[in-house]
């Protein structure tokens, strides 16, 4: 059987990873200023992390959701301790997509409603409701154009306001940064203003931090830099460092029903473990401040650059580089030469760095002078 070729793959196989760098089969080392699509959170094979994994792995891997899983409630309550969000609840499953596709089906639950606002240049993954609120009709199959959704521009107040007054609308979706879509932040005063309507509305307001949250901003999630409170927030990729694990907090005022919501490996053992190890590595390893102490180094650095970069977008480790040409040929000389992993975007002009959040200013360093290098050239 052959593989269904959906991937653009670079020709390099790694096999091996520690921290902030990867080695391909013959020996050769890469400096991962990707962190593979923002998901290593700590670094690759931490040893708190492994160990964690493998004992657990030895004691109990996997069992249904029809039973007690005490590593859940213990997941649950680190995780509203260490984000500020003590008082909501968690569901448990193992993706983003799946993250926000339950946060958008639960929303429609509560409040009957079936429309959904999303913003253009948004990535919410490729399920059902979570593609429809994607904008990229080219990923988009006509099942999934059975949804309503309403793509209006990023910080636009005029048009939400408009939006949400006129029109019946379950939920605004919205990412804490917009990844894919080339590293964009949305107004604090934007978020506040959302916030302030979908109460007004009683509309939901989820916010999706699966690029963008558990560190990687500064703070545990990006939206806290603006003090609003979302109904439901969606988490993955650095929740898990690269085990697949996903969640929705979900906000008290939301009330369970047994069988509204379902899974079968969502909340299991051994991604329980994984989510418990990178908990308390972060917090161990004070790598959130760590995110923000190395992003500000970063950004100020590129902002150096700036004959040559058009804009330096982001906040801590989730920083977007747009250069005034397209940008493929830089990437493939940074991994080529420079042996460096960067993230591309859906704009062909920008490159997305998401690395480790344990990255050190030594390896900030060698990335900045591999980008000199490389700049030179244009
Ligand atoms: C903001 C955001 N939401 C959702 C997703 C989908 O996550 P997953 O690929 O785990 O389904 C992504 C993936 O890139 C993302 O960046």
């Amino acid at each position: 059987m052959k593989l269904f070729d959906v991937y653009n793959l670079f020709q390099i196989e790694p096999v091996k990873a520690q921290g902030c760098y990867l080695w391909d089969r013959n020996g050769t080392v890469y400096l991962d200023f990707y962190g593979g699509h923002a998901v290593i959170s700590i670094g690759h094979s931490h040893p708190y992390y492994t160990h964690a994994l493998s004992k657990q792995l030895h004691r109990l891997g996997f069992y249904s959701n029809s039973v007690i899983n005490h590593l859940q409630t213990e997941l649950a309550e680190k995780l509203g301790q260490m984000s500020g969000y003590a008082n909501y609840q968690l569901f448990l499953c193992n993706s983003g997509a799946e993250a926000n596709e339950n946060a958008l089906k639960l929303a429609s639950f509560q409040n009957g409603r079936k429309k959904i606002v999303a913003f253009r240049g948004s990535f919410h993954g490729r399920t059902s409701a979570a593609v429809a609120a994607t904008d990229n009709p080219t990923i988009r199959a006509p099942l999934n154009n059975t949804h309503e959704v309403i793509f209006l521009p990023l910080n636009d107040r005029v048009a939400i306001e408009h939006t949400l007054l006129q029109q019946d609308i379950c939920a605004v979706i919205i990412e804490g940064i917009q990844g894919v879509g080339g590293v964009h932040v949305p107004e604090k005063g934007f978020l506040q203003f959302i916030r302030e309507l979908c109460t007004k509305t009683k509309t939901f307001f989820i916010l999706d931090e699966v690029q963008s949250g558990y560190g990687r901003s500064g703070k545990f999630f990006a939206h806290q830099y603006a003090n609003i409170q979302p109904d439901l927030i969606t988490v993955a990729k650095g929740m898990g460092n690269g085990f697949p694990i996903g969640g929705v907090l979900i906000h008290p005022n939301i009330k369970p029903m047994i069988g509204i919501l379902g899974t079968t490996f969502g909340g299991n053992h051994l991604a329980c473990a994984a989510g418990l190890a990178v908990l308390n590595v972060i917090e161990k390893e004070d790598l959130i401040n760590n995110a923000k102490r190395i992003g500000d180094y970063l950004m100020k650095n590129l902002k150096s650059f700036n004959h040559k970069v058009a804009e330096v977008r982001g906040i801590g480790l989730m920083i977007g580089l747009e250069f005034p040409f397209p940008c493929a040929d830089l990437r493939k000389e940074l991994l080529n030469k420079h042996k460096i992993f960067t993230g591309s975007s859906s704009n062909k002009n920008t490159i997305r760095l998401l690395p480790p959040l344990s990255i050190t200013q030594k390896e900030a360093d060698i990335f900045l002078n591999a980008l000199d290098q490389v700049l030179k050239k244009y």
